[in-house]
């Protein structure tokens, strides 16, 4: 396994373009499920989850030509629309096939995705909505088999979820696409990749209003109706905000392009609480750090709420300011597993159940440190970045699911990173 050897000290400086995506590409793919014909998507991502994904399209019977950025789609002569366990067990957004391959097809089987680092991670919303739709739904040795209503279509209907899921969501509007009727979405999840879904629908030959706000509905087409698309993915909002934070730990000065200030507000209004300068300039944001930093207080929530993915990159900033910041996460129940090991560092935090109450330190300290999940790793990269010494941030592959080129990014900002193939895990 590959580990990444951060060298800390260095204020970043310069400027970083963001690269597409990644949780708008992902349901953005399985989208294609719903039409015939090249569906040809710009601006993704090159990462481990694009390749699984296109490796579970492969699978269904979809040919998937990747030139990076550009991926293109074409339908096979036939479906097998079955997503085995080991492809799912890869990346749990592979559930987002169910959605389009049951409202194309008749009929999904595909693996329960089990929990992760973070979290139990259910899927009772989607499989919910779908028997609502008049799917009939049964789990059968670790496996959901999903079959449409006897001969017919999913029908529209109204679906009210308990909570806000990002993906249960983009998994019935797919659904909805083309279920007979019009579906109406309520209590839906509001991020920017959810409306980007939207747009792709509508390309697509679909009628979604409101998509991106917490009430979506869509008005089902024919199967075979939908035609193949032509679309750049939206910037990485997440990718943004990890740059901003390494920009505001190393006390740089950092301008971010491709990023859309709107999709990030939440996230800037506490930096700037925190005492960092962000200014937007157009289609870029510059990130400066010009004195000391105050210690904030942050509680994740779903979008238009501070980015559970932006949690752990924040709690690094937070463990260098003087005083007292707490850190409450309200979505997974077990994301705080970068806490360890930034404490093998010389942060100081006391994790006490959703909350992480961090004590700023004058200094960290470069360690050999496990990534365990996506953005932990990035935390400890981060953390790498200004500690005193050398970090050796292993089980990286955590990191390549979600930042594209991140050791050629970081070093053209001032960052002394490289990776060493094959390190011991
Ligand atoms: C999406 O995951 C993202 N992944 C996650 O990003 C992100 O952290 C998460 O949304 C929250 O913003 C993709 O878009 C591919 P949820 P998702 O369903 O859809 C509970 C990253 O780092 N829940 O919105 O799986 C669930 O347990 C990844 O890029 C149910 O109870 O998250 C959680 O507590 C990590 N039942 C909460 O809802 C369900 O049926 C929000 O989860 C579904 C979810």
């Amino acid at each position: 396994m590959d580990a990444i050897v951060v060298k800390g000290g260095a204020p970043l400086r310069g400027n970083v373009r963001i690269s597409g995506a990644k949780n708008a590409a992902l349901p953005i793919l399985c989208a294609t499920l719903l039409s015939d014909g090249a569906s040809l998507l710009r601006n993704v991502p090159m990462l481990r989850d694009i390749d699984t994904t296109a490796a579970l399209l492969r699978f269904l019977g979809r040919g998937v030509h990747v030139n990076a950025p550009e991926v293109t789609v074409t339908a096979g002569s036939d479906v097998r629309p079955e997503a085995p366990y080991e492809l799912v067990k890869q990346m749990r957004a592979s559930v987002l096939v169910l959605g389009p391959l049951l409202a194309r097809f008749g009929r999904a089987k595909v693996s329960l995705p089990g929990g992760c680092a973070i979290g139990a991670r259910p899927i009772d919303q989607h499989l919910k909505g779908l028997e609502a739709m008049g799917a009939k739904i049964r789990l059968d040795r670790g496996y959901v088999i999903a079959e449409g209503p006897a001969g017919g279509r999913l029908k529209g209907v109204e679906i009210v979820f308990d909570l806000p899921t990002v993906t249960g969501t983009e998994n019935l509007m797919m659904a909805a696409a083309l279920a007979k009727g019009t579906t109406t979405l309520v209590n839906s999840a509001r991020e920017p990749e959810v409306e980007e879904l939207g747009r792709i629908l509508n390309k697509m030959g679909c009628d979604v209003t409101g998509a991106g706000t917490d009430v979506i509905q869509i008005v089902g087409r024919d199967p075979g109706s939908l035609e193949p698309f032509d679309h750049a993915i939206i910037p990485d909002r997440i990718e943004a905000g990890t740059y901003m934070a390494a920009a505001a730990v190393t006390g740089g000065d950092v301008t971010i392009e491709g990023a859309e200030m709107h999709d990030l507000e939440a996230l800037v209004v506490k930096m700037r609480q925190a005492g960092i300068e962000v200014t937007a300039e157009g289609e870029k944001i510059r990130v400066r750090r010009t004195g000391d930093l105050r210690g904030v207080n942050v509680t994740t929530a779903p979008h238009p709420g501070f980015p559970t993915d932006m949690q752990a990159q924040f709690l690094v900033m937070m463990s260098l300011v003087r005083g007292e910041s707490v850190i409450t996460e309200t979505i997974f129940e077990n994301r705080f597993m970068h806490v360890p090991e930034l404490s093998r560092m010389g942060a100081n935090v006391a994790l006490r159940g959703k909350t992480a109450v961090v004590e700023g330190v004058d200094k960290l300290y470069g360690a050999s440190v496990m990534a365990t999940d996506l953005r932990a790793s990035a935390s400890l990269v981060i953390a790498g970045l200004v500690a005193e010494g050398e970090t050796e941030v292993r089980r990286v592959y955590h990191l390549d699911r979600g930042y594209e080129r991140i050791e050629e990014k970081l070093s053209k900002l001032g960052a002394t990173i490289s990776r060493v193939k094959g390190a011991e895990s």
